[in-house]
């Protein structure tokens, strides 16, 4: 368990800060003082968390090769830098969710373009300015989301399971490489939440068996502290 006061003053990045886990991250994390840039597609949305949370709101979609080197530009010009990106922003494939014999090799495309290539490629782009701040003695952490299905082969879930069992790995070689830099790689699994994706993939789910994205969230700040502080391994796999 590290400082309390180590995200105050926090140069943090979100994807899929409107809504669930990401609103809840924006939330924790700016009201312990982070200085915060979230991303999203829903410009209505991202204006109006903006203004609730005093986070910076970008709109862009991570799928898109185009949107990625303005998105990091703005990030970087907005926070004067980065300590911490989260890749939260997450798409589930096929919706409802199918088979993989009855999936659109389109659906795949779309659920690696948003889980894989849109993490690898924001990650790639503000590697340098988390470098920087890794030697310059702030700490730098990149947290990627994972979930069970990237473990476990749930039918129905093919596209999202194979995407983030690919995430999973990509973080664990990031991890391996970017130990000489001091830039720690985080794999979390928050655990099943009560989210606008959890009702869309699964309708009939008890809500309240459900974990509230907040205690989620509150665990994730924990684990980036610890992390800042040294206290987790630069591959740390966090389970729910
Ligand atoms: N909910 C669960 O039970 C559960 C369990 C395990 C893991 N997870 C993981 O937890 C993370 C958060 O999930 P959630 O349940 O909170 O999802 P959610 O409620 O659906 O929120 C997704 C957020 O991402 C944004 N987004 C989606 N696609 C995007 C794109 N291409 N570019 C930019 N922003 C995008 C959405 O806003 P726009 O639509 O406006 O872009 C929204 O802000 C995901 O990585 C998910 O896989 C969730």
């Amino acid at each position: 368990m590290s400082d309390h006061n180590a995200v105050a003053g926090l140069r943090v990045a979100i994807t899929g800060g409107t809504s669930g886990l990401g609103l809840a991250l924006v939330r924790r994390l700016s009201a312990e003082g982070a200085h915060l840039a979230f991303i999203a597609r829903t410009t209505a949305t991202v204006e109006r968390i903006a203004r609730e949370s005093g986070a910076h709101g970008l709109v862009g979609d991570i799928a898109r090769k185009e949107d990625i080197h303005p998105l990091c530009l703005q990030i970087l010009g907005m926070l004067g830098g980065l300590d911490v990106l989260i890749n939260n922003a997450s798409s589930l494939g096929p919706v409802p969710l199918a088979l993989l014999a009855d999936t659109q090799c389109e659906e795949l495309e779309q659920a690696l373009a948003t889980n894989l290539v849109g993490p690898f490629r924001l990650t790639k782009a503000l590697y340098g300015a988390l470098a920087a701040s890794a030697r310059e003695g702030r700490g730098a952490v990149v947290v990627n989301i994972s979930s069970d299905a990237a473990v476990s082969a749930y039918a129905g879930w093919g596209a999202y399971g194979a995407s983030k069992a690919a995430l999973r790995q990509l973080t664990a070689i990031w991890a391996e490489e970017a130990k000489g830099e001091n830039v720690r790689f985080l794999s979390i699994d928050p655990g099943d939440m009560d989210t606008p994706l959890h009702a869309i993939a699964v309708p009939e789910a008890d809500r309240a068996a459900l974990k509230a994205p907040a205690m989620a969230a509150g665990e994730i700040v924990e684990s980036i502290r610890d992390a800042l502080a040294g206290a987790s391994a630069a591959t740390a796999e966090v389970q729910p």
